[in-house]
């Protein structure tokens, strides 16, 4: 990690936690706690909890928690370090600077500088949207259905129809010629210098931060070209951008969809599917998958329903399924574009569709189909022949068999002949080439992908455990909760009665912190930040429940039994592992004289 640990603490320390979350969440105080409905999952009825006294949040209903830092890597999807810079930044925290050369040093001011630029630029269009010369352009867009809380939130605007405008007032703002030259919004030419764009409704792109980096500008009207991008810049890769995509990447649903146009993305958000992206006049790249990969494992494409549209599809599946996303494919017809479709059928509609697209592979078939005229016997063979081919691409042998059934289905065709003919073309050596190719790019983040769900089913699994993890949980909670019972914990239990290998991580932790008289449960968070298991059950430790309710006696009774049981456990590991006859009898002498064990409360 890059940050020294005191840095990072001290970045934790100067960020609430009800602060933070309070800034996405809405929170209701609940006694010492606050409660809200989780950012991580769709609920009806708060179960997300905040706890200003342990510095973390945790849902009872999904499990997701941690402390500051965390939350910022989680609903942001920030890495750990972007997340601190975040915090640092809110709490006026200098964070040494990263050791950089003159050569780097100069290239990052000048993107910063860049950056600004954008950001002037689209403050002009906005602003001349709503001026008088740019009622035209407001015009446009109203017409076209779009609401003003919309045109708002995506931050619209109008590029007027003199040459130099925005030219001129980036001037005035003291931008050099040297750098605006690098800005893609001016051109300079022999016979002068002018903007790029002029007479255009403006759409400002911007990157997973919702930072401004380019724009998309349409013309008024029927004139050409319809849109017109700004061209790359150091600031600006079309290939590792998407439109919609700061917002799209917040959505709770678990999958992405993908349409051609600006104008198709806003309609769409508009609509509330806010999990809609577009490329930006460019194809789809493998980065774009890999980006959109680090928050959906599936996407729909909603590509327009002509040949145009149909084509790009075909082009697009591949790529993104190389980024190990599950693609479908979504019909719209008789509609042009998601666009025309929710104007005319409406957002239940488009829901439906959603809810019917087509499997990918389906549709690269169902494409295929069209190729081939099925009154002639021959041409209807050549068709089966070429499925059979793009069937052995799966390797999986279920999956195969299921695709084959599915093909089989839809085409009419006799499922035995066809899977007998994948299996001869698969030994004949068919689709290797293909799988292959896929298997490259697929690699890593499939690889990836595998870990953590592997991970998270030993979690799970822990989840399951059993009452010796439960009084142990419930024990870090309770000395969380009640620093005060540290005293007289500590006679009877010390870190190594915490035998989950975690949770005596944690508890050592939490000693040292206790002994020291400074109990901070959400450092302790810090020491597992990297890895979102540990930190999640690390959080939930800290949020053992019992019994809401209980009386003073039942409280007492509770606590002897956990503290008789922890002990319990612990010298049947210890008895376990014993090395010699006399430690065997300590150990045997101490589980007989658990039975006297009392402990009062007060
Ligand atoms: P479309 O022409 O399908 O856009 O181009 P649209 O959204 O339906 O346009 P409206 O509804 O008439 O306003 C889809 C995308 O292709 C790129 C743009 O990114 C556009 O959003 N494109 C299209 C260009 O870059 N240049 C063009 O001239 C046309
Ligand atoms: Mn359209």
């Amino acid at each position: 990690m890059y940050y020294p640990d005191e840095v990072i603490e001290s970045v934790r320390q100067g960020s609430d936690i009800v602060d933070v979350v309070s800034q996405y969440v809405k929170l209701q105080r609940r006694g010492a706690n606050y409660f809200g409905l989780c950012p991580f999952h769709n609920e009806k009825s708060p179960s997300f909890s905040v706890t200003p006294s342990k510095q973390m949040y945790y849902c009872f209903g999904c499990g997701a928690g941690g402390n500051a830092i965390t939350f910022l890597m989680e609903y942001e999807n920030y890495s750990f370090q972007e997340a601190v810079q975040t915090l640092a930044e809110r709490a006026g925290i200098p964070l040494p600077q990263v050791e950089q050369t003159e050569e780097e040093r100069r290239k990052s001011n000048r993107k910063q500088i860049l950056l600004e630029i954008q950001k002037e630029a689209a403050r002009y269009f906005y602003f001349q949207l709503r001026s008088e010369q740019g009622k035209i352009g407001y015009d446009y867009l109203k017409g076209r259905g779009l609401q003003e809380e919309t045109i708002r939130s995506f931050g619209l605007g109008y590029s007027l129809a003199y040459s130099n405008d925005l030219y001129q007032y980036l001037k005035k703002k003291g931008y050099t010629d040297d750098i605006l030259r690098d800005s893609g919004l001016i051109t300079y030419e022999e016979r002068g210098i002018h903007d790029k764009f002029w007479n255009r409704v403006m759409f400002p792109i911007m990157d997973i931060n919702s930072k401004v980096i380019g724009f998309g500008g349409r013309v008024m009207g029927d004139g050409k070209p319809k849109y017109l991008n700004s061209p790359e810049t150091m600031i600006f890769d079309k290939s590792r951008n998407l439109y919609g995509m700061h917002v799209a990447r917040r959505t709770k649903k678990p999958y992405f969809l993908i349409c051609e146009g600006y104008m198709d993305v806003i309609s769409l958000h508009q609509a509330g599917f806010t999990n809609a992206v577009a490329a930006l006049g460019t194809a789809f790249t493998i980065q774009h998958g890999i980006l959109m990969k680090r928050y959906t494992k599936e996407v729909i494409l909603t590509f327009d329903s002509d040949e145009a549209g149909q084509k790009a599809a075909l082009r697009a599946l591949p790529i993104l399924k190389s980024a190990g996303l599950a693609v479908k494919v979504l019909d719209m017809k008789p509609y042009k574009d998601p666009d025309e479709f929710l104007g005319h059928l409406g957002a239940e509609a488009y829901q439906e569709r959603i809810d019917h697209a087509m499997n990918g592979f389906l549709f690269e078939i169902s494409v295929l189909r069209n190729e081939y005229d099925f009154s002639d016997p021959q041409q209807k063979t050549d068709f089966v022949n070429a499925c059979a081919r793009k069937l052995t691409g799966f390797t999986d042998e279920v999956e195969r068999t299921n695709y084959i059934e599915a093909v089989a289905r839809t085409y009419l065709l006799d499922f035995e002949s066809l899977r007998r003919k994948v299996n001869a073309y698969g030994a004949a050596g068919y689709g290797e080439q293909e799988e292959r190719e896929h298997r490259y790019d697929m690699a890593v983040s499939v690889q990836e992908e595998e870990e953590k769900r592997n991970k998270r089913q030993q979690v799970r699994q822990k989840e399951k455990d059993d009452a010796n993890g439960q009084a142990q949980r419930l024990m870090l909670t309770w000395l969380s909760e009640e620093p005060g019972l540290f005293i007289k914990i500590k006679e009877f239990l010390t870190p190594d009665d915490f035998t989950e290998p975690l949770y005596h991580q944690i508890a050592v932790l939490l000693y040292g912190q206790l002994e020291a008289g400074n109990l901070q449960p959400g450092e302790i968070l810090n020491h597992f930040i990297n890895d979102e298991n540990e930190y999640r059950e690390a959080a939930r430790v800290f949020h053992t429940k019992l019994a809401e309710t209980m009386t003073e006696e039942e409280r007492t009774r509770a606590f002897q039994e956990t503290i008789r049981r922890m002990k319990k456990n612990s010298l049947d590991v210890a008895s376990r592992n014993a090395q010699s006859v006399e430690e065997l009898q300590k150990i045997m002498q101490a589980q007989s004289s658990l039975k006297n064990l009392h402990i009062s409360l007060n």
